[in-house]
């Protein structure tokens, strides 16, 4: 279980193994993870809280003890069993270059492929994979083909920049106006309702909603069906970005309501980085352009709104490996143990002396994710500062987030592998710098 096992050590087994088998990259089974204990059973808050069981799974990551890190929003750390799966494959592919490509890589992939597609409840027609979100989100947002010059597209402050930025490129791209508005904060589920109805209703020639599930700046989760049922209403296509979304909550891509959505795979799946996937419900199909014009595949075949070039073979095919603890740990207990770490830290600095908390409590409305701001913080250089009065004073690894309409804020991430202990540290860091008396 450690990052001393290097590649070099089990080599010449390796090699042995490759080199008497057939290409069988898949072969091998998506394996559960050793050393974790049965799930507790019971209510999800029992098993969020069950010490045990979460010392177990944080037995599955090597992490640096050089930072607490609460910065895991970047991209997910792979587990050991993920990782050594990476490398095997790694090995293989390097091993047998062009002789596994050319033979064994498409019908691999596709294994990949229908083995995502029936975790996120999709058919395996309906998804594509890509080289992260951003990939996915701005071919749907770039081939989405129904605007017309004089439409508007619409999007809010808490949206991804760079899926701001493709929304804004639609102006010289689509001849279509670009609305941006504001969430409120603090936030409660009606108050980002009755924003989106207005928004709605004071642009009355929108016909393309960006809509963002988890919020990267603020962790705010949205009640995305309400919103797609409301822009559809009213003959309004959502596209949803999803990045942060599946594998930090449980839900089912049916379950949203939207016909176009971009996901990854190397956020909360932990699955290596650079892998993730679109989703189009298999009827809207047409209202994407191919990529680029692909021919490749058949313009009824998904494959061709995602032309990326030769990927890297090893990250698509550990995917399964990253998917199978997903699974084996379960959606729902790692949302619930991600809102408890969470909830830990929230419930014991909300009252602290001139800490503002972004995220609401209310359920259903936040994640792992959530940011603060030190009342009137709301510049660059202080909320910089701040972070690296964490990072430097007391070794807890924050960012900064900058585009919020209220000000800039500072997020913090736990993960799966993150305990009570941990966010201690950060609760004790900010009563110090905050000046607030504890105990
Ligand atoms: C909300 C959101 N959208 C899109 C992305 C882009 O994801 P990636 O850089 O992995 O493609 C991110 C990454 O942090 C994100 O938080």
């Amino acid at each position: 279980m450690h990052l001393t096992e290097t590649i070099s050590t089990d080599r010449r087994s390796i090699l042995k193994g490759f080199a008497a088998a057939a290409v069988t990259a898949l072969a091998a089974p998506a394996m559960a993870a050793e050393g974790l204990p049965a799930q507790p059973t019971g209510a999800a808050a029992a098993i969020a809280a069950d010490k045990a069981y979460w010392t177990a799974v944080k037995g599955l990551y090597a992490v640096t003890p050089d930072v607490v890190n609460l910065e895991n929003g970047f991209w997910g750390i792979m587990a050991e069993p993920v990782r050594r799966e990476f490398i095997r494959q790694s090995d293989m592919v390097n091993y047998q270059n062009s002789y596994y490509a050319r033979q064994r890589a498409g019908a691999d992939f596709e294994a990949v492929r229908a083995k995502v597609a029936q975790a996120v409840g999709a058919a395996p027609e309906e998804i594509a994979l890509t080289r992260g979100a951003t990939e996915a989100l701005q071919l749907l947002i770039g081939g989405y083909n129904k605007l017309k010059p004089g439409d508007s597209v619409l999007y809010a402050d808490l949206d991804y920049d760079s899926m701001q930025y493709a929304m804004n490129a639609l102006r010289a791209r689509r001849g279509v106006d670009v609305v941006k508005f504001e969430v409120p904060e603090p936030a409660t589920r009606q108050s980002v309702l009755d924003a989106y109805a207005r928004a709605l209703e004071a642009n009355p020639k929108t016909r393309l909603l960006l809509l963002t599930h988890v919020s990267h700046r603020t962790g705010l989760v949205m009640p995305v069906a309400e919103i797609a049922r409301m822009a559809k209403a009213r003959g309004i296509d959502t596209i949803l970005d999803a990045a942060h979304s599946w594998g930090q909550i449980d839900f089912r891509v049916g379950e949203l309501e939207v016909d176009f959505v971009g996901f990854n795979l190397h956020k909360w799946i932990g699955a290596p980085v650079g892998v993730g996937f679109l989703y189009i419900r298999k009827d809207r199909l047409a209202d994407i352009d191919r990529d680029m014009g692909d021919e490749d595949f058949a313009e009824s075949d998904i494959r061709s709104r995602v032309h990326t070039g030769t990927v890297n073979f090893a990250t698509v095919l550990t995917v399964p490996a990253a998917v199978a603890l997903h699974q084996q740990i379960g959606a729902a207990a790692k949302q619930a143990r991600l809102r408890y770490l969470r909830d830990y830290w929230v419930s014991r600095v909300r009252g602290f002396k001139d800490i503002e908390i972004l995220t609401p409590d209310e359920p259903g409305l936040y994640g792992a994710l959530t940011s603060f701001r030190l009342a009137g913080k709301t510049g660059k250089a202080d909320n910089d500062a701040t972070v690296a009065k964490l990072r430097d004073g007391y070794k807890i690894l924050t960012v900064r987030r900058a585009g919020v309409a209220k000000g800039q804020c500072i997020r913090v991430t736990p993960a799966l592998y993150t305990e009570e202990a941990d966010l201690d540290r950060l609760v004790e860091a900010l009563a110090i710098i905050t000046g607030t008396k504890t105990g």
